[in-house]
């Protein structure tokens, strides 16, 4: 693999395979694992500044949990590691958010090449209006991929989401013939056919009943092994049987009136959930505020 020396790290893909090169003979075990680094990062929308002063890294195949209050900025933190903050209008992102060492908010970086290798999985199942086939073949069709190889993404995709069984001899059918937990595996086996390097979900669950809800947790369980996930969850179990790491976010009400999110600590989930550092934390996770 050749890698220029004097080529500016804009491009992702050229910047991830420098990484591998620049780290043969370093042994700084951090950077090796860290997937993302944010750093001294706010959100605007117009001028309400609705995340303040973020910094936190995302650890290679672990899963990351966002927790707090309605309101406190998880979603909008969460669009912001694949750059889903552009398509709002007035959404403003100011401070670095770097994947594997590229500032993602480099105008040079191409948003819709960001947003393949970082996917997203959102509250509410969105199949395409489409066959289960087709929901899962758009996006490698759009990458390229040949239609000899296609079968074989789409059978392995739903594999990996654990939905080909009960959908492998019904895959003209319309996806929206699926129940809500079989659309939400479409929407993860349709997120990782591009293969991905990370996965976003923004409450993944939050529509589904316990077993599909306890489906899905599994699934996280397994594609962990391949992929970084960072996911929002208002269920505080579901944080505590899922994730390696837990980050807090609260809101802080400024002297003006406005809810400005903050990030108050990261850490362990199992430390998070037995003996968080701040006892703003310790009073949302016993439920006593929130
Ligand atoms: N498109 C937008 N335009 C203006 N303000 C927005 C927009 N999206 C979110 N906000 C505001 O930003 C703040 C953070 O919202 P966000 O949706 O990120 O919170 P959240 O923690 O995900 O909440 P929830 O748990 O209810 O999903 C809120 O005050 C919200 O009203
Ligand atoms: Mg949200």
């Amino acid at each position: 693999m050749k890698v220029e020396e004097e080529s500016p790290r804009i491009d992702v893909e050229t910047a991830v395979l420098s990484m591998t090169e620049d780290q043969v003979g370093e042994s700084d075990a951090k950077s090796a694992s860290t997937v993302f680094e944010v750093s001294q990062l706010n959100v605007y929308y117009g001028d309400f500044c609705a995340l303040r002063d973020v910094n936190l890294d995302v650890t290679q195949s672990e899963v990351t949990a966002f927790i707090g209050p309605s309101g406190c900025g998880k979603s909008t933190f969460l669009r912001c590691f694949n750059r889903m903050n552009d398509l709002i209008e007035t959404a403003r992102v100011e401070g670095q958010v770097r994947y594997h060492g590229v500032d993602l908010y480099q105008s040079e970086v191409d948003a819709v090449e960001v947003r393949r290798r970082i996917g997203m999985v959102f509250q509410k199942p969105n199949p395409f209006p489409k066959s289960i086939y087709d929901n899962i073949a758009f996006g490698p069709r759009i990458a390229g991929a040949k239609k000899s190889e296609l079968d074989d993404i789409v059978e392995r995709s739903l594999q990996r989401a654990a939905l080909w069984d009960e959908v492998r001899d019904r895959l003209s059918d319309p996806a929206y013939g699926l129940s809500g937990g079989q659309q939400q595996r479409l929407c993860i086996a349709r997120a990782i056919a591009v293969e991905p390097d990370v996965v976003l979900m923004d409450e993944p669950c939050s529509a589904l009943d316990p077993i599909a809800t306890a489906r899905i947790e599994e699934l996280i369980a397994e594609l962990k092994t391949d992929y970084t996930i960072v996911i929002v969850t208002h269920n505080m179990q579901q944080a505590a049987r899922i994730s390696d790491r837990t980050a807090f976010f609260s809101v802080q009400v400024t002297d003006a009136g406005r809810r400005t999110g903050e990030l108050v600590e990261l850490g362990a989930t199992e430390h998070i959930f037995t003996n968080p550092d701040d006892p703003r934390t310790e009073a949302y996770i016993t439920g006593r505020v929130g």
